[in-house]
């Protein structure tokens, strides 16, 4: 266990949330060691200590049911071009019998597809084809999937596409391992119910075919709630992909803007997860650890795939979006997506994508460039990285230090910076970037106007398992002003 030097500037927020001034964890290598264990020490400390955060002592509560820790969950990845080439190996070595593979309709014209085939057939795999997944999935489209692999009494399952087909594959194992759950048993509190996951499923290999939502790694399966016109999702370490193959052959068909969006989702996943509320402070605290939930809070382990992916995006996003034989940076994109993956899949994300999901799910006309779909659609990096100068203004103040780096890291000159400036830095330099990259100005460059912001605002409160992760408390107020801010970015 190491010491965790607080984060917080001392000041009236801090004091307000009980914050300043008082230890973290210590351990070896720890300089104080000033938590004590349960017994008449820690009831002393527990009645002096007023905070709430997780790891914190609450009055009448007992240390030892407070254990604040952060540990990684992952998938199995292999990364290598042209490691696709053993997937039929893979399914044969797991005695796979009748593999479902799952794709949308785009990709299935395309050479990642063929190439999974091609391995499948050559290593005798009995398989099927699914590829009526939607791009950008819904509780309906989902429930199509789910139908179709209901019936047909999978061993294995093979997801080869974007984040759209890894997490619609993923709720497809799910169901059809646990046939007689509801739809909404297992999608997130207050949307559903978030029953945990105690069913076994059966094994998915996950061939990402975008450098984005390192769904390979995760164990998060995101849809359009339809009812609500919000999105929501699945969240549990059961469902994380048995098997990740990580191939960066398949990133060299995608379209500029597919991969320009899907990086911004690699970015925010990094930007997020690196600054999210740290793990000590969450609550409530786990009493056991099969309830700690997936999204930790930031964390010494998350920390490092967040900052490692933040630094390849910086040095490679530009090029892989600009030329598209450029194998160097796309491949190390295609890793990136997997880091920031294993990244936020343990620290969580906040509010640019707690805010970006009713940016998705209310649409109204906006049809995406290089998305070959006859849907309108917001592509889910977009709608995340759009309020991401606004957001990091807001959070700024929480974290100075950790927004200052993060600029740095991505290209700004901060040595003559000052610490109250951290967000205003970060935000410009998100919002050059941005331009370089051609992302549309705004919210209102998407179709959104400032009435549609209470039903933004709306849209965002039932995403508290993200935005409570946010490192400072947002009003509905805050969040209205977030949207306004977000209209226009240059
Ligand atoms: N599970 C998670 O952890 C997680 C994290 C972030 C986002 N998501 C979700 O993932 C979805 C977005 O996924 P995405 O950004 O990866 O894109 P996507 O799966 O939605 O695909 C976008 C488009 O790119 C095309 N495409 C994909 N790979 C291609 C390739 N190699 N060559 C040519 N075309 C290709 C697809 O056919 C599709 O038209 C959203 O629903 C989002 O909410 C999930
Ligand atoms: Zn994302």
């Amino acid at each position: 266990m190491v010491l965790i030097q607080r984060r917080l500037p001392p000041g009236p927020e801090s004091q307000q949330r009980g914050w300043a001034g008082s230890a973290e964890w210590a351990g070896a290598g720890g300089r104080r060691r000033d938590w004590p264990a349960a017994g008449a020490e820690g009831r002393l400390l527990e009645g002096r200590l007023r905070s709430h955060g997780c790891g914190r002592p609450r009055p009448g509560r007992a240390l030892a049911e407070a254990t604040a820790a952060s540990s990684m969950a992952v998938s199995n990845i292999r990364y290598g071009a042209g490691v696709t080439k053993e997937v039929g190996m893979d399914l044969q070595n797991m005695g796979a019998k009748n593999v479902c593979l799952m794709t949308d309709k785009n990709l299935s014209q395309l050479p990642p597809v063929q190439m999974v085939m091609d391995s499948l057939v050559k290593n005798g795999i009995n398989f099927k084809v699914y590829n009526n997944v939607r791009v950008e999935p819904t509780d309906r489209s989902f429930m199509e999937a789910i139908e179709f692999v209901k019936k047909r009494a999978f061993d294995a399952y093979v997801a080869v596409g974007g984040g759209s087909t890894m997490d619609t594959c993923k709720a497809a194992n799910l169901y059809a391992s646990s046939p007689h759950s509801d739809f909404l048993d297992y999608v997130n509190a207050p949307i559903g119910k978030g029953k945990p996951v105690s069913v076994p499923l059966k094994p998915l290999i996950a061939v990402p075919t975008t450098s984005g939502t390192g769904s390979e790694t995760t164990g998060v399966a995101i849809f359009d709630y339809e009812p609500l016109k919000v999105k929501t999702g699945i969240a549990s370490r059961a469902i994380k992909p048995t098997l990740g193959l990580i191939d960066p052959l398949h990133t060299l068909h995608m379209p500029d803007r597919v991969v320009a969006n899907s990086g911004f989702d690699v970015l925010c996943h990094a930007l997020e997860s690196y600054t999210a509320l740290p793990y000590h402070m969450r609550s409530p605290c786990p009493s056991n650890p099969i309830t700690r939930p997936a999204y930790q809070g930031s964390n010494p382990i998350s920390d490092i795939w967040a900052v490692h992916a933040l630094r390849i995006v910086a040095k490679y996003l530009k090029r892989a979006v600009r030329n598209p034989d450029d194998l160097e940076a796309r491949s190390n994109m295609h890793l990136a997506s997997a880091f920031a993956g294993i990244g936020f899949g343990n620290a969580g994300v906040h509010l640019c994508h707690g805010m970006s999901y009713p940016i998705s799910g209310l649409v109204k006309t906006y049809k995406a460039k290089d998305y070959n779909v006859d849907h309108p659609l917001v592509p889910h990096g977009l709608s995340v990285v759009l309020t991401s100068p606004a957001v990091f203004t807001f959070t700024a103040q929480m974290s100075p230090e950790r927004h200052l780096e993060t600029a740095e890291i991505l290209g700004a000159d901060t040595r003559t910076a000052r610490i109250p400036d951290a967000g205003p830095i970060l935000a410009d330099t998100l919002r050059k970037f941005l331009f370089d990259l051609d992302v549309d100005d705004g919210l209102a460059a998407i179709g959104y106007s400032k009435a549609d912001i209470p039903a933004l605002v709306k849209g965002t409160l039932p995403q508290e398992r993200v935005t409570k992760l946010a490192p400072r408390p947002q009003s509905e107020e805050d969040l209205s002003a977030l949207f306004e801010a977000s209209m226009k970015l240059y």
